[in-house]
């Protein structure tokens, strides 16, 4: 009966690339037989949008200073044993610079909600570097902002914006954020972002603390039906100076299930295998690559801040040269028979979806 069940439901995931709440729980909770059938069918599908490229994103992590004290986070305001950086716009060029060489097209700018970075720093930067790099992507992680400060940022030249909406669930949402937080804001921002004209990135952690299927099944949903252009899943992973320390992390199998049926129920997303997956597991990374993932996101940050730029606990390539990430990457991938291309790594919609 489970199996009658669950067959209909993968079913109905690979034919029509949509399922009912109620539908992707049962999948959740059931999945032990659905996972290697739907790891198969995502690859497929992600094969015959992407062919054998994987894009990749150069990380620039700015600043770890953050007004915002989000429970799970390494850097949140209240932990006082981080040693807080900012870059100068001259680190921040030249980390851009560094990255071009290296066959970056798409910049990623991200940091903690900084009150130093007001429109008035950034515009220029991204002026600068909009006029340096025409052919690159600039894209923006630097959380919630006005709409009017979004807009100015969009007019400079940032053409995407990674905002993870962290659980499409308001209950749940409060339960991983200080009181003064809004869920309503957060999704209100994306959807802002989105009527600018960025392309925009939600996701989600993917083991959170209080997170059961229920929530993972509303997340999904929400991807299914708001077609974000990117969602950055990932385990989510305990850091000893938070309140969530003793909170065990998400799991690799359940991520990489996760990214097979993000991959189905929207198959033109970009989809990254990301640091935190390969941080649970040595080939994390590779195994998402197998799950339907076509992203990764090597870090560009200099070297001396990148332990200050520590998220979760153990988080990797903390002590390596960008150069480094990049051909590491480079390797894994051939791994796994996939190619580190150099583009923009624009979304490509299939004529199903126009
Ligand atoms: N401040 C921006 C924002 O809030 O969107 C960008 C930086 S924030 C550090 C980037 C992402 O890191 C968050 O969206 C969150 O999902 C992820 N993250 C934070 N703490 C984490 C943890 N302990 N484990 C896994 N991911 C984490
Ligand atoms: Fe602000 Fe994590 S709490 S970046």
């Amino acid at each position: 009966e489970v199996e009658e069940k669950l067959k209909r439901i993968t079913g109905k995931l690979i034919r029509e690339h949509s399922l009912e709440e109620e539908e992707y729980r049962y999948l959740i909770d059931h999945r032990e037989d659905a996972r290697d059938p739907l790891a198969r069918e995502a690859r497929r599908v992600t094969e015959q949008i992407y062919g054998d490229e994987i894009f990749v994103r150069g990380l620039i992590e700015f600043t770890n200073i953050c007004r915002n004290d989000c429970l799970y986070c390494g850097i949140r305001n209240s932990n006082e044993n981080v040693e807080r950086y900012r870059l100068t716009e001259k680190q921040i060029l030249d980390c851009c610079a560094e990255g071009y060489e290296l066959g970056y097209r798409t910049f990623v700018l991200q940091g903690g909600e900084d009150g130093y970075f007001s429109d008035e720093v950034l515009v220029p930067l991204i002026r600068k570097i909009r006029r340096e790099y025409p052919e690159c992507a600039i894209t923006l992680s630097i959380g919630e902002r006005e709409r009017a400060s979004y807009q100015a940022l969009f007019d400079a030249g940032a053409d995407r914006y990674l905002l993870r909406h962290e659980t499409a669930d308001e209950g749940h949402y409060r339960k991983l954020h200080p009181e003064g937080m809004s869920f309503r804001h957060r999704m209100n921002c994306l959807r802002e972002l989105r009527e600018i004209g960025y392309a925009v990135g939600a996701g989600f952690m993917v083991g959170s603390p209080f997170q059961t299927s229920r929530e993972l099944a509303e997340d999904l949903k929400f991807i299914e039906t708001f077609r974000p252009e990117m969602c950055g899943i990932g385990p989510f992973i305990p850091h000893r100076d938070t309140p969530f320390r003793n909170e065990p992390a998400g799991t690799l199998e359940l991520t990489c299930f996760l990214l097979s049926v993000i991959r189905l129920a929207w198959p033109s997303v970009l989809l990254p295998a990301t640091t935190a997956l390969g941080t649970i597991d040595p080939r994390g990374r590779e195994k998402g690559v197998l799950s339907g993932a076509n992203v990764v996101m090597p870090n560009l940050s200099p070297t001396e801040v990148r332990r200050n730029y520590e998220l979760y606990n153990d988080k990797i390539c903390m002590g390596d040269e960008s150069a480094q990430c990049r051909s590491c990457l480079d390797m894994r991938m051939r791994t796994v028979g996939r190619r580190v291309v150099t583009n923009r790594g624009d979304l490509r919609r299939t004529p199903r979806e126009e």
